[in-house]
């Protein structure tokens, strides 16, 4: 996700408009979890003003700093204060899981088990904490980005524990890349005898850590959003499928094919917006074409087409080239990536 996470927390890129945070945010209020707190690094002036108090979406949130990226054991250690000796939820701010959590927590709550984790079936495990369960479904062993994975069974980032994970982060020691394993931690709570419960995700998911990923969770959304134009669209235009056109945005003369959503205060003018787009607010398109991609707040795209499968970030400037044909003129940060057909 480079450049991007350069400048702001990864967590924060925009689904549908809407950062992928807050989706997990909504997914823990409705389970029945009100008290959360959110551990922040070097991104954390960002999150705490995104997501304040937690009023907002009902829940109570106290802010814990971690200091360095010292892995996600490393978290629940530092959080061992506000945590208490109260069952949890941890929840990665990355990741998107359609349908909810209420169940699995539900779940927990009545099994009477030390952790619980969630498993589904991936095509590259390799990137992912990797499980391989024994006949009878129990886990038997559990290994963090192996080289070699036992199976196809990728952890997904939602765990529950017992206070008794306290004892396990504090046993475990750094890994390979220098970090306390949450994946480690969960293996050492299964060597010791501890009751861990595995369940399999059948439904969407996504670790949102590349652009494919984002894309495609923002097509998952899009897919599931309901009609609704409060923007103003003027009668040159025309809108097919589900489109969401926010508050004073405006579109002129152009063509939107859903499901796509345009944010508040954005100009489409004389513009093609195509299946699975979000435009955020305050951008401005013009003699433009796009489709399937993620165009973040305040940005601009002037005389280009087609642009699609791209993630545009804030305050961008995308526009047509005079003078030499076949030149492209680029500025552009660093770790940048661009692809052109001329
Ligand atoms: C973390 C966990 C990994 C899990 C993944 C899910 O990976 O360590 O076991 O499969 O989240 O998103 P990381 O985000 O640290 O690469």
């Amino acid at each position: 996700m480079r450049p991007l996470t350069h400048t702001s927390a990864k967590q924060l890129v925009p689904i549908a408009n809407k950062p992928v945070l807050y989706y997990g945010l909504e997914a823990i209020r409705d389970a029945g979890i009100t008290s959360v707190g959110i551990v922040v690094g070097d991104t954390g002036r960002e999150v705490r003003e995104a997501v304040g108090d937690g009023s907002r979406f009902g829940l109570d949130v106290t802010y814990i700093q971690q200091e360095e990226p010292l892995g996600l054991a490393h978290c629940v250690l530092i959080a061992r204060d506000f945590l208490g000796d109260e069952p949890f939820v941890m929840y990665l701010g990355d990741n998107f899981l359609v349908g909810g959590i209420a169940e699995l927590v539900e779940s927990f709550r009545t099994g009477g088990y030390d952790a619980q984790i969630l498993l589904t079936r991936v095509a590259e495990p390799q990137f992912y904490g990797v499980a391989e369960l024994g006949p009878s479904g129990e886990i038997v062993s559990l290994e963090e980005k192996p080289a070699h994975p036992r199976s196809d069974l990728a952890i997904v980032g939602v765990y529950s524990f017992s206070p008794a994970v306290h004892e396990a982060v504090r046993a475990i020691r750094p890994s390979a890349r220098g970090e306390l394993e949450i994946t480690d931690a969960v293996h050492w709570l299964i060597e010791r005898g501890h009751a861990v419960q595995s369940h399999l995700v059948t439904g969407y998911w996504r670790d949102t850590g590349r652009l494919q990923d984002m894309l495609e969770c923002n097509r998952i959304v899009l897919e599931r959003v309901e009609p609704d134009v409060r923007g103003t669209v003027d009668r040159m235009s025309e809108i097919s499928g589900r489109v969401v056109v926010e508050p004073g945005a405006v579109v002129e003369n152009s063509v939107l094919r859903g499901p796509i959503v345009v944010g508040a205060d954005a100009k489409i003018v004389s513009s093609y917006v195509g299946p699975f787009t979000s435009i955020g607010p305050g951008c401005v398109l013009n003699n433009a074409e796009i489709e399937y991609s993620i165009v973040l707040d305040g940005s601009s795209i002037h005389g280009v087409s087609r642009i699609a499968h791209s993630l545009i970030g804030r305050n961008v400037e995308v526009s047509r080239a005079d003078g030499v044909a076949n030149t492209h003129e680029l500025m552009v940060g660093d770790h940048s990536r661009i692809q052109v057909r001329a």
